[in-house]
């Protein structure tokens, strides 16, 4: 019998964080970690296949699915404010260790979580979880890189498509084999929620707030090589955001005995179609470097 996904909120960091989970309560725990603009909802077909032999569970972060931010919080929209509100959620789950699954924007919250709390994290897993500067897709980070060049308000309404529907269906087509198999309900629901007021600006705010996780890149690195944390890259090889020379780039901070590296027929939302076999990779990835051992 498949495993039944359950929905909670838990108060941290003065957010009412909502999170889906699976699995036995016993079981080693894997965190999921979302991107933009999506949330753990891009997660609901992976967490069943895991939750067979873990504890999954999946925040949403705030701006994103169903996560609550009180008005009255004045929640500054950042890349440090994410990671504050995910470690807060982390300690009052009470979470000792876990391995993580990264992705898009989940990569740097993840990753700065993982700088202060090292012994926290038992493996990571990136799917498209961006940490190096080569993973970086020129065209579909220009007019983004021209706003954290400028930070000028004209560079800023230049990116207001990228909150709109047609580049939301975009970013879950784009470089899929086969689109006819993307179900549409995922990139109306993360529209949908982006159409509520103040959401837009929320993400823009975020968008020029990415560039401060290229700063945290070199302790990334040389967190990757101290902690000789295993790692396991399976990157949709055809996304235009975050393509494979950032899969490959882990190489040179992660020792073979601790890497795998593997690809997948698919674009940036790679598990809309390519669940089964990311769950695969992850059980044997966790098998091979005994991360739960
Ligand atoms: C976390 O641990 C504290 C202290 O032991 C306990 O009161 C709390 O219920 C635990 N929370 C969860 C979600 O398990």
């Amino acid at each position: 019998m498949s495993p039944v996904t359950q929905v909670s909120t838990i108060s941290a960091d003065g957010v009412e964080v909502f999170y889906r989970h699976a699995g036995p309560a016993s079981a080693p725990v894997i965190v999921l970690l979302h991107g933009f603009p999506s949330s753990s909802h891009q997660f609901r077909n992976l967490i069943p296949l895991l939750a067979t032999r873990y504890r999954v569970i999946a925040p949403d972060l705030p701006g994103y699915g169903f996560t609550a931010v009180p008005p009255s919080r004045n929640y500054l929209y950042t890349f440090t404010s994410l990671t504050n509100t995910f470690s807060a959620f982390v300690s009052a789950l009470n979470l000792s260790r876990f391995a993580v699954y990264i992705f898009d924007y989940g990569a740097p919250t993840a990753l700065r979580y993982a700088l202060e709390n090292p012994t926290s994290i038992a493996a990571i897993i990136s799917q498209n979880g961006n940490a190096y500067v080569e993973g970086f897709g020129t065209d579909f980070w220009a007019g983004i890189r021209k706003l954290w060049a400028s930070g000028a308000d004209l560079d800023r309404q230049a990116l207001s498509p990228v909150v709109e529907l047609p580049f939301t269906k975009w970013q879950y087509t784009t470089g899929s084999p086969s689109p006819e198999k993307i179900q549409p309900e995922a990139y109306y629901l993360d529209q949908a929620l982006m159409e509520r007021p103040g959401n837009k600006e929320i993400q823009l705010d975020l968008l020029y707030d990415y560039r401060t996780n290229l700063d945290f890149y070199p302790r990334f690195h040389e967190y990757f090589r101290t902690s000789k944390v295993p790692v396991l890259t399976a990157w949709g090889k055809d996304d235009p955001c975050f393509i494979p020379p950032g899969a490959e780039a882990f190489k040179k901070d992660v020792s073979e005995d601790r890497l795998m590296v593997r690809w997948l027929d698919a674009g940036h939302f790679a598990i809309e179609t390519n669940e089964q076999q990311m769950a695969d990779w992850i059980f044997e990835f966790f098998e091979k470097y005994k991360v739960f051992a």
